[in-house]
């Protein structure tokens, strides 16, 4: 098949893209269609790799509401309504709406997605389900799955070796929340425990890490030195990071070289913290973002995740990484014209990196045929008009389009 007039990747010049037994076979400036061959004409329309959700909690997502609504929106009465809505959790609810909420990503061009799954829970229902619909789904999307221990590990009963047996199980990644365990030394020997325990098991990590407004939380240099020591580099994330927003500046000087030579990635959420950080603040209110634009100045791997999607925490989400990109460039003040343009790389290639799959992933000849073609010339003119993902292409095969909308000015 031959996918004619692409822009890719903010390119300024067309290219003709045939895909052959779901792979990349040839992107040339021109090419003739072979004899029979199917051909698609994409009208200059811009085509990326597709988007990559780096940081999720699909086992939460689609409950705002039910049983009743976050009136204050705060973290703590988001802790209150789950409480109650985890009474129902079932292996065909939580089946219901990790399909629905994976579609609605494929709506919106998303064919990667990484999300922690909540093992605090002596039965692991929701990561023995998400293990079962990280195969069944691999259509739509490859899921990787974190072992997420909301309730932390030294401070929840039996928390070590229900990580073990997530890690058993197969989860992908191994979690830790250091900023909620009991103590300070609890935080630290989490970290110590969940790397090791990576490290042993040949398992990527990703920490909710010092998600909190207090800058005496300090998990994320225990994870850059476990990550050196132990050998996993990039294979480590650091999500959230929120503390270091806090951070004196002289302690940043001096961490930023560890965080260089540890070669860690970071994941920035920037929907959710702007709406939950900052609220034992009167005013200023912190704004309660990682340093995203100076992690990124030192050469520092950052991509951007939605985090929640219409759950107790977050009211809002509809699979859109196109908002997470808005609010992000907003919060963090990078607006300048280079960084507008690149952004996509926030959700593309940066988080890429973050999940491992670099080598696997991307618009060049040999890698498996997924894209995504917006309506728009150039990220930048996507991004400013919410243009729409026209079509996700994975293996060669469309799996989701979308009509445009039209509306007409009429005086
Ligand atoms: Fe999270």
């Amino acid at each position: 098949m031959l996918f004619q007039n692409a822009l890719i990747e903010n390119s300024e010049t067309l290219s003709d893209i045939r895909v052959s037994d779901g792979v990349f076979d040839e992107i040339l400036p021109k090419a003739e269609p072979l004899p029979g061959e199917e051909t698609v004409d994409l009208k200059g329309k811009l085509v990326l790799p597709p988007f990559i959700e780096s940081h999720v909690h699909l086992d939460a997502c689609l409950t705002a509401g039910d049983p009743v609504w976050n009136m204050s929106g705060t973290l703590f009465e988001g802790i209150e309504c789950w409480s109650k809505r985890k009474d129902k959790l079932t292996e065909s609810d939580i089946r219901e709406r990790v399909n629905r909420c994976v579609r609605l990503y494929a709506q919106n061009g998303v064919q990667h997605i990484r999300t922690h799954v909540d093992v605090t829970d002596p039965e692991l229902t929701a990561l023995r389900t998400l293990i079962a619909l990280r195969e069944e789904m691999k259509d739509v999307a490859e899921i990787q799955i974190v072992a997420f221990p909301q309730e932390g590990i030294l401070s929840y009963p039996n928390g070590k070796q229900l990580m073990r047996d997530a890690v058993a199980l197969g989860a992908d990644c191994v979690g830790a929340i250091p900023h909620f365990e009991f103590t300070r030394e609890y935080s630290v020997e989490s970290l110590n425990f969940a790397l090791q325990l990576a490290a042993e098991n040949g398992r990527l990590v990703d920490v909710h890490c010092d998600e909190i407004d207090d800058e005496a939380s300090r998990g994320l240099e225990t994870v850059a030195a476990r990550a050196l020591e132990l050998g996993l580099f990039d294979k480590v994330t650091a999500s959230h990071t929120t503390a270091m927003h806090s951070y004196n500046n002289a302690y940043v000087l001096r961490l930023m070289r560890l965080l260089k030579m540890s070669r860690i990635n970071f994941v920035a959420n920037p929907l959710v913290n702007t709406h939950l950080q900052g609220r034992a603040d009167t005013y200023p209110k912190r704004r309660g973002i990682t340093r995203v634009k100076e992690l990124l100045q030192e050469g520092i791997n950052v991509s951007f995740g939605h985090d929640d999607i219409f759950d107790p925490w977050y009211p809002m989400g509809n699979g859109s990484l196109r908002d997470v990109v808005f609010m992000g460039l907003h919060v963090c003040q990078m607006m300048g014209y280079e960084e507008i343009m690149n952004s996509y790389r926030l959700i593309t290639q940066n988080a890429a990196k973050t999940l491992h799959i670099s080598e696997r992933y991307g618009i060049k000849q040999g890698l498996p045929a997924n894209f995504i073609v917006l309506d728009a010339k150039n990220w930048y003119d996507a991004l400013n008009r919410n243009a729409p993902v026209l079509r996700s292409v994975r293996g060669g095969k469309t799996i989701a389009e979308t009509t445009p909308g039209q509306s007409k000015v009429l005086v």
